[in-house]
């Protein structure tokens, strides 16, 4: 009864799954930091086109709240969208949404008047992996000095640093310096924990024995000694030709606990089964 409920369940699920259309926002270059008069693409990356995906966001500098792109900023075509000279206006949070409501997951867009940009992932980190960051001047990647929330981490001479093994800890506001074209904006770093992996089957397998063998183990004695009374009962009634006294006697004191015991076993197994 439970179990075709739980495939009831599971079946429901994905229909629903299947129905419900997921869509990520790519954006190339592959920055979340970007110069001033660049022009840049956001994609919307979808599993079916049908249900028409638009770029919107929220600005910081005007305060704008889910304007549209096409309508009221770059040019949408299909499900991308460009915008041919950024401004530090346009820095903001861009999502993908669907005509139905649906969002993406957003991301965020900082673009700089200055000379200076940090490239760092546009979505967060999975723990344990390395994450490169990359200070970029318009003319060249030269020594920066990189700080994560106002602190100074260390000098890199190429303008690259690597993070070995992100952990919680790394997640911040990063930025970096150079000497002769000034700083980058911040770019916020998060970092997510990798996701539990599912026991193995297995040891769900192993598990599944183990429980067999405990029901066995606990049951046996009562399934052999079920096995041995019936026998006794039958061997009794059947096998000798008892007197008819010793039949009407009253029943021994052992006779009466092996009866009572009996029933406690017939009890037991028959709400074994009833489980
Ligand atoms: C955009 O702004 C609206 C209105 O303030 C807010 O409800 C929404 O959560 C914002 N979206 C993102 C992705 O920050
Ligand atoms: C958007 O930009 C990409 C890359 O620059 C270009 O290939 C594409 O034709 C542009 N699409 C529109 C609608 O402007
Ligand atoms: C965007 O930046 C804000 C702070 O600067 C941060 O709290 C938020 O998590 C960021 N969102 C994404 C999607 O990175």
């Amino acid at each position: 009864m439970e179990e075709t409920r739980l495939l009831r369940l599971l079946f429901v699920t994905s229909l629903l799954s299947g129905c419900t259309h997921q869509a990520s926002l790519k954006i190339s270059p592959h920055s979340s930091q970007l110069f001033s008069w660049q022009s840049v693409s956001l994609r919307c990356d979808e599993d079916d086109s049908s249900d028409g995906w638009t770029v919107r966001r929220n600005t910081t500098k005007t305060g704008e709240t889910r304007t549209q792109c096409g309508a009221d900023w770059g040019e949408q075509a299909g499900s991308v969208c460009n915008i041919s000279y950024t401004f530090p206006s346009d820095s903001g949070v861009y999502w993908c949404e669907s005509t139905g409501g649906a969002a993406s997951s957003s991301i965020n867009i900082t673009v700089t008047g200055g000379a200076v940009i940090l490239q760092s992932p546009v979505l967060p980190v999975m723990e344990g992996d390395d994450v490169t960051l990359t200070c970029t001047t318009k003319t060249s990647n030269l020594s920066a000095a990189f700080n994560k929330d106002g602190s100074f981490i260390r000098t890199e001479p190429t303008g690259h640093m690597t993070i070995h093994h992100v952990s919680r800890s790394d997640e911040g506001l990063y930025k970096c310096n150079t000497i002769s074209d000034g700083e980058s904006p911040p770019s916020w770093i998060s970092v997510t924990g990798k996701p539990t992996t599912a026991p193995p089957p297995d040891s769900t397998l192993l598990q599944l024995v183990f429980r067999l063998l405990l029901h066995l183990v606990v049951f046996c004695p009562y399934c052999i000694s079920t096995v041995i009374m019936v026998s006794l009962y039958r061997r009794r009634s059947t096998g000798n030709d008892l007197p008819v006294s010793m039949e009407m006697a009253p029943p021994t004191q052992a006779e009466q606990g092996l009866a009572d015991e009996y029933n406690d076993v017939m009890a037991a197994v028959t709400t074994e089964h009833h489980l």
